[in-house]
């Protein structure tokens, strides 16, 4: 009994030394930001499970300014300075912080789940030639990226209205497979049996079992041990991958698993299987949602000026010409700006010693981190109207700069998405397909939710279906 009271007391007395800490000390305490975050994380963590911190980040954003402190150890930021400051400094930014472990696969770490700056540029030059603009823009990806787009316009037009929503998600998993595995990749375009791949990759719900594992390791250990994983309850893209990693199956040399299958170094299996799967997850829901958050926003009334504008300018060009139309590239960056899939913060960790951003002293282990959909919106001189959609923003030279400063949907520095000209290629190529011929319009029995709702570290609508009409133009 006198053993629990000492104990007792030594807690109270941390915790006590911690309060103090926290309130008279932490040179985050004078920092904006609402007086409890400086306390206690709980706020934040209730926030995070409810999928709701980046809208509450934003909301204290819009009343404090471009800095808040969210936590007694994090910092939210909101401008140019600090984005490159945290993500560009020394070419990559500080470090990523553990909340990354949670995008390991198959129990091995990747690139994008690598912590530390020089592990990660070790890993990035295995394979980062095979996503340079020069190689996705060879003829022969083109015109398989091309065929893919004719696909899925054949699937929008067998009857009245089409579910864009999953066909998106199966173009994009068409495509990048392409890339990862040819001639292995994936054809749910065309053969349903691939089908039960993209819905695996596509509903799949992320945000509470990967806040649960983030916060409470040990008991998600525990789960793990009782619930023992073999090959056997691996879904069907995990076994697929495998299955091209572990057996002799050879894929082309142009693909990104024959370049790590033939590394001088013979990487783990294990390693090579979580590196692709990275590489498909991350291209599915991020390609297909933002295409069709944008063709479901173009097929609202309002916006039938922009689909008219988008249309003139396609008819005007050669199929080849899909990289170099000004309206096009205006109207996806304006679709990354306004309903990017990567709108949360992405949070790093303030190297040893500490760092000044935005002209305030953050202690070293602190994290912080820049969100895009608050870059996206807070400074309205560079975003003016930021709610609105409006293309013509990107064509004006006034500005740009301070603009394309602040598009963070890409992420910026050293750890920027890899995928970033692969996606370009794909949007464009496929906007070009269905806005040449066609003119999209909301589907009568289209009821579905398409606000953004927020998974771990992407977002996506939250209704998962969105029903589209294409109309041929008559000429
Ligand atoms: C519209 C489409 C896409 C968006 C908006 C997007 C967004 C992002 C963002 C914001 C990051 C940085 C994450 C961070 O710093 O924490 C990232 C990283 C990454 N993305 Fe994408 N992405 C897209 C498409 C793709 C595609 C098609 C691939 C296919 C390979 C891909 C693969 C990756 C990988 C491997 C990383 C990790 C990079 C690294 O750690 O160096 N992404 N992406």
């Amino acid at each position: 009994m006198f053993g629990a009271y000492i104990i007792i007391g030594l807690a109270a007395c941390a915790l006590l030394k911690t309060l103090y800490y926290r309130i008279f000390c932490s040179p985050l305490t004078s920092l904006p930001g609402p007086k409890f975050t400086i306390l206690s994380s709980s706020w934040l963590i209730y926030k995070e499970f409810t999928g709701q911190r980046r809208k509450w980040l934003h909301q204290l954003h819009l009343q404090y300014g471009p800095i808040v402190r969210i936590s007694p150890d994090e910092v939210s930021f909101a401008s140019w300075d600090a984005l490159k400051e945290i993500y560009i400094t020394g070419g990559t930014g500080y470090d990523k912080t553990s909340f990354y472990d949670l995008f390991s696969n198959l129990g091995t770490r990747n690139m994008f789940s690598t912590l530390d700056r020089s592990t990660h540029a070790d890993l990035k030059k295995r394979f980062v030639d095979k996503y340079n603009k020069s190689s996705i823009m060879q003829p022969n990806l083109v015109s398989v990226f091309r065929d893919r787009a004719e696909e899925f316009m054949a699937k929008c037009t067998e009857n009245d209205s089409a579910d864009i929503y999953i066909y998106l998600h199966c173009y994009s998993m068409d495509c990048g497979s392409h890339l990862l595995f040819y001639p292995y990749g994936i054809h749910s375009l065309t053969d349903p049996s691939d089908m039960p791949k993209v819905v695996e990759l596509t509903f799949h719900d992320t945000l509470k079992s990967h806040y649960l594992q983030y916060y409470f390791p040990e008991l998600m250990a525990l789960k793990a041990r009782i619930f023992k994983r073999t090959d056997r309850q691996y879904g069907p893209v995990a076994l697929h991958v495998l299955n091209l990693v572990r057996t002799g199956t050879e894929t082309d040399s142009s693909t990104v698993l024959h370049k790590l299958k033939t590394h001088k170094d013979s990487l783990d299996e294990l390693y090579i299987a979580s590196e692709c799967m990275d590489h498909l997850v991350a291209a599915i829901d991020t390609t297909g949602d933002t295409l069709c958050i944008l063709i479901h926003h173009l097929s609202l009334p309002t916006s039938y000026p922009i689909q008219q504008k988008l249309h003139e300018e396609l008819v005007k060009s050669s199929p080849g010409d899909f990289d170099d139309l000004p309206y096009l590239d205006a109207v996806i960056k304006e679709a990354l700006r306004c309903f990017g899939p990567s709108p949360m913060s992405l949070p790093r960790r303030v190297p040893s010693g500490g760092r000044t951003i935005s002209g305030v002293f953050i202690p070293e282990n602190t994290i912080v981190s820049c969100q895009s959909y608050t870059l996206h919106r807070l400074d309205t001189e560079v975003f003016p109207n930021p709610d609105e959609f409006l293309p013509e923003r990107w064509l004006q030279s006034e500005g740009s700069t301070a603009r394309n400063q602040l598009l963070f949907a890409f992420g910026a520095g050293g750890r920027m998405c890899i995928g970033k000209h692969l996606a370009m290629a794909e949007m464009k190529i496929l906007l070009q397909e269905v806005y040449t011929s066609y003119r999209t319009k909301i589907a009568k029995n289209m009821t579905a939710s398409m606000e953004l709702v927020d998974q771990a570290i992407v977002a996506r609508p939250a209704g998962q279906k969105c029903l589209i009409t294409f109309e041929k133009y008559s000429n």
